[in-house]
């Protein structure tokens, strides 16, 4: 049982915001509650999920998550919503806390859009940053950090790979910073144009073929064509062959190495079809085990926020 929140802060949006404590803890509280831990709430509490970009998996298991620690989700559809009518994400916000909602989880398609929206004291809030453009995915991150550690005993030297277009990628950004911290050696592959020197203070960068025998993470991402300004001349085959991981790469893996994927996945471009339920993946793993890190990372901030009424 714990009475504190994990992380301090009633806002959870930036993986630069955690430290290695912090992370850790939080891997623990979710695995307590993947294995038996359930919690009551002692008053209602509501929670609202704004996803102003697409979503299947981060969407809906940030509602099963809320939901099984007993909190009421209050449907919001920017679609249908006065956003429709140019009302703005803070007012849209104030509105939702004036109401009552003691939790926002909030994608938008704007960088660091939460800067607007924390230490306002009209927003007495709960905050989670489910996704900023091309900033951060804290979430993603740390399921991410969950299913690494159910499969390795340490972090310090772990060789992982992320690969693919780093630039758009907001998976890669919060997985670099807390890789960092966490003591991994980090290398980057993928196309040069997606490569760019932020990078470079985090890793080593060098074609996929280099990495395939050596590392015990390889970490794929999308190519996201809804960011890029055109994709007129994409060629998928060649780019999976070029920069993706295919069957006979992934042949070449160490015995123990494991192939995850946030998703969702472009089959046999970024990664080959026959791959994502292989043995080495763990992408259904991801999926399940963020129902339970998102868990974890509700009750910190509702915690940090003085809503500890999760017994
Ligand atoms: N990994 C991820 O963010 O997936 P969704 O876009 O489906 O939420």
């Amino acid at each position: 049982m714990i009475d504190q929140a994990i992380f301090q802060q009633p806002a959870l949006v930036s993986m630069k915001d955690l430290d290695v404590t912090t992370v850790k803890a939080l891997i623990q509280r979710a695995e307590a509650f993947k294995q038996v831990l359930h919690l009551e709430l002692t008053t209602p509490l509501y929670a609202a999920n704004l996803f102003f970009e697409n979503s299947t998996r981060t969407h809906t298991s940030f509602e099963v998550a809320e939901r099984r620690l007993g909190l009421s989700v209050v449907q919001f559809d920017p679609q249908t919503s006065s956003v429709k009518k140019g009302e703005s994400l803070y007012d849209t916000c104030l509105t939702l806390a004036a109401v009552g909602v003691n939790l926002l989880v909030i994608r938008h398609w704007q960088d660091a859009y939460y800067k607007m929206l924390i230490n306002q004291p009209s927003l007495p809030v709960a905050l989670i940053n489910a996704g900023d453009g091309s900033g951060e995915h804290p979430s993603q991150s740390l399921l991410d950090m969950m299913t690494i550690s159910e499969n390795f005993a340490d972090f310090n030297g772990l060789k992982v790979a992320i690969v693919g277009d780093l630039n758009h990628s907001r998976v890669a950004r919060s997985n670099m910073e807390i890789l960092h911290k966490l003591g991994a050696q980090i290398f980057f592959s993928g196309p040069a144009y997606w490569y760019g020197p932020e990078f470079a203070p985090y890793g080593t960068y060098l074609p996929i073929d280099e990495l395939a025998d050596q590392v015990d993470v390889m970490m794929m991402l999308r190519v996201q064509h809804e960011r890029h300004q055109s994709d007129a001349g994409f060629d998928a085959a060649a780019y999976h062959q070029q920069y993706g991981l295919t069957v006979e790469r992934a042949a070449r893996m160490h015995q123990d190495a494991i192939i995850m994927h946030p998703g969702p996945i472009n089959r046999d471009v970024e990664l080959a079809s026959e791959l994502v339920e292989s043995k080495r993946s763990r992408f259904v793993t991801q999926m399940q085990n963020g129902v339970f890190m998102r868990m974890a990372m509700i009750e910190s901030v509702l915690r940090a926020q003085d809503l500890g009424c999760l017994v």
